[in-house]
This record gives C-alpha cells, structure tokens and sequence, in this order.
C-alpha cells in the first residue's frame, strides 16, 4: 500500500491525508495523556474504543442535523473526516462541577449547576490551555461574533444530545470538551463539530455508584481505563456483548 502523507501527530491522534481533496483520515493512538502530557502511559485498544465511541455520538448528532466532520469508519482505528479549519479553542460545556471548574471556584465536584455553564480555552499545549473570556476571542481574532454564537449553540445542542444518551444508559454526562472548524460550501462558510467526542474528552458518572467511566480512571489512577471505555460502549451497544464466542461444551 503506497505510504500516506501524515499532516499532524497529536497526543492520541495522526492526521493522514484523505483519499479525496477535502478529506483527512484521522487515526485513533493507544496513548494516554493527562496533565498537559505529564503524565502519559499507552493504553491497550482505547484508540479501538474511542474510534467507535466517537462513531456513534458524530453519528447521531449527523442525524439530528448538528453538523459535525464525521464522514464514515474505515476500520478499527480510523475514520474519513471533512478536512476544516480548527477553531484554535476548546469549548467546554459543564453540566455538574468537576475538575478546574472545583479547583478554581472551590465547588465541591458533583454540584449540579444552575444551568449549562460553556467556557471557552486557547488551545495551546505549550500554554497549558488557558482559559479565556469571549473578550480576547473578539480582539486576538481567533473567531468572529459569527462564529461564537455558531459555536455556542454547536455545544448546546451536542450537550443535549449527548446527556439524553447518556442517561438513557443510566450514565451522568458531568462536563465535556468539544472543538470546531470551519467548512467552506461554495462562498459560505460554516462551523462543524470536528476532533473526537469519547470518553477522552468527556467526564461520565455511573448515575448509580458514581463510579467514573471516563478519562478521570487514568488521570487518577482509578483502575483500568478500557474496562471503563468498554463499559460505555456496552451500554450503548457499540460492542457486542462479547468479541470473543467461547466454545460450548455439549454434554
Ligand atoms: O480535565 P481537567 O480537569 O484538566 O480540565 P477541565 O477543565 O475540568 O475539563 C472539563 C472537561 O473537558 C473534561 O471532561 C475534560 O476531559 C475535557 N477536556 C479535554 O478533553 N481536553 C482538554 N484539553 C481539557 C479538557
């Protein structure tokens, strides 16, 4: 097979070019970082797992008419996206307290929140991600006024989504990270939901136990992180029950 062009190496994901012009195959890694790459381990088949986990939410939101990069799954570790121009922010939507949200206002994690709280980061890794206001969005440029009301109800609309199937399988949807990029039809552009939607990027609680099945598991050393994944996808039957058909024995 002729060697593809790699256009960028992330943390748990390699850009290839795409088959057609405006495509990108986007590979999902078995590596794990957490504390802005301090903390890193390889994590036996979670690239598998998220690759299918994000199928499913990128689908569904397709479906529902939020426009996202998603195009098809090539197999186990790769998907076909629409190549757009990444938003450099990140775009957090916060349903319950958790994580910086508690560090920095000092809200014990698990508070429920008055509503749907969006916050918006400067994606640079060597900054660490700050957190930044719709203030230095507007005047460094990185979206128009346009753009973020696009953006806002993108994320809205994708944490309505995503808690309904969520609680249906009786899972917690406490926060999330999504990013976005522009598409180009013609001479409109739009914004998409691009990069991965998985338990990677999202905190999900066992509505019962608490029990994390997110990536808190391996920031916390909390247990095995695919058995959590796997769980998830269970639930939302993205995995057969079992991959493996064990023999039967017959008298
Ligand atoms: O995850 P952490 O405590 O560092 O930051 P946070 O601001 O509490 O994260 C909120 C949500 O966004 C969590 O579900 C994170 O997993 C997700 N996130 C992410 O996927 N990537 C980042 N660079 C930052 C946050």
């Amino acid at each position: 097979m002729a060697r593809r062009k790699k256009i960028y190496e992330g943390k748990a994901k390699i850009l290839y070019e795409g088959p057609e012009p405006g495509t990108i195959v986007q590979y999902f890694k078995d590596d794990a970082t957490a504390f802005n790459a301090e903390k890193k381990d390889v994590i036996d088949g979670k690239g598998v797992l998220n690759n299918r986990l994000s199928e499913f939410f990128m689908t569904g939101l397709n479906q529902i008419g939020v426009p996202t990069h998603f195009i098809r799954r090539l197999n186990m570790r790769e998907q076909l996206v629409r190549n757009c121009e990444i938003v450099p922010l990140e775009v957090i939507v916060r349903n319950y307290a958790a994580g910086t949200m508690s560090k920095r206002l000092g809200i014990a994690e698990g508070t429920q929140l008055p509503r749907p709280i969006v916050e918006y980061c400067y994606k640079d890794d060597s900054l660490g991600d700050p957190l930044v206001t719709e203030e230095h969005i507007a005047a460094f440029g990185w979206a128009s006024q346009q753009d973020m009301d696009d953006i806002l109800s993108l994320a809205l609309r994708v944490n309505d989504f995503m808690s309904g199937v969520m609680l249906a399988v009786g899972i917690r949807l406490v926060d999330f990270k999504i990013e976005t990029g522009r598409v180009f039809d013609g001479d409109f552009q739009r914004l998409i939901v691009a990069d991965e939607i998985s338990p990677d990027s999202c905190r999900l609680w066992d509505i019962e136990t608490g029990q994390k099945l997110d990536k808190d598991v391996f920031r916390r050393d909390l247990g095995n992180l695919t058995d959590a994944y796997s769980e998830v996808a269970r639930r939302l039957g993205v995995l057969p029950q079992s991959n493996v058909t064990k023999p039967t024995l017959i008298n």
